[in-house]
């Protein structure tokens, strides 16, 4: 069975100074609280990323980016490059979130490189995938979400499906409080499943993780979890507060207590 991952992305969010007040909390939480099937993590911002990583020190809190370079080194002012994650170390990094889609002009074939550059340095690419409100409308969800999924897996080689995480973050509910419902979620999550199944094999799909992202929190993460193909959250606002954060990973730790 799949790990839960309850990943908090921080965005443009906390000094380095607030993300290791922060930490300290959630290391000292995590480490009274955990349960070998369910995984944390985070992503501060690039400038409180050392910080955040002797924060964490050896507790079980996974240590994230928001972003990466897709080239190697060399002239690209003020990009990070994976080389340079790695050296943290980092265990994830957050590619093709909607945000820097639409404000960065992040396309497919970059996040193809992008997740090409990390999986070469060993950090697990998070593949963030979803439809604006225009496009689910005008019920286009599946086709959008197949051609990102397509497009930025493109010729990938997996071995067990644990290189990688997906998450599915339908735009119209990032920040918005507004949340897709179980049925929506659970609907685009099987389709992704599946075609990661045609794409790869059944086995190795049904070893990705993928996360639930948008306006998830405490009165709704139990019931998204509930469904079978959501594996957990990509958390942004309700990260962002230890006492909500820490309620929600023993919401996933309960879960997984049941199941
Ligand atoms: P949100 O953000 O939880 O604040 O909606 C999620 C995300 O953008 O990853």
């Amino acid at each position: 069975m799949r790990n839960i991952l309850v990943a908090g992305n921080w965005k443009m969010n906390k000094t380095p100074g607030e993300t290791v007040e922060f930490l300290e909390e959630l290391t000292n939480y995590c480490k009274q609280n955990n349960h070998p099937e369910v995984e944390v993590m985070i992503a501060p911002t690039y400038l409180a990323i050392s910080e955040a990583r002797k924060a964490i020190a050896d507790a079980p809190v996974l240590l994230s980016a928001q972003n990466v370079s897709m080239n190697i080194n060399g002239a690209f002012t003020g990009e990070i490059s994976a080389s340079m994650l790695k050296s943290i170390p980092v265990d994830m990094c957050i590619i093709g979130h909607s945000e820097r889609r639409s404000y960065h002009n992040e396309t497919d074939s970059k996040i193809y490189r992008k997740l090409h550059v990390l999986l070469a340095n060993g950090i697990t690419p998070i593949v963030c995938v979803g439809e604006t409100l225009t496009q689910r409308k005008a019920d286009e969800t599946m086709e959008v979400v197949i051609e990102q999924l397509d497009e930025s897996l493109n010729d990938l080689n997996l071995v067990t499906g644990k290189e990688i995480v997906i998450a599915y973050e339908p735009i119209w509910a990032i920040g918005t409080g507004v949340t897709a419902s179980p049925e929506q979620a659970e609907e685009v999550h099987s389709l992704i499943r599946r075609r990661l199944a045609k794409r790869f094999n059944p086995k190795i799909a049904e070893n990705i993780i993928i996360l639930y992202g948008g306006s998830m929190k405490p009165a709704n993460m139990e019931e998204l979890l509930a469904c079978p193909n959501i594996d957990g959250g990509l958390i942004g606002g309700a990260s962002l507060e230890t006492e909500i954060f820490t309620k929600m990973i023993g919401i996933a730790i309960e879960t997984k207590k049941r199941n």
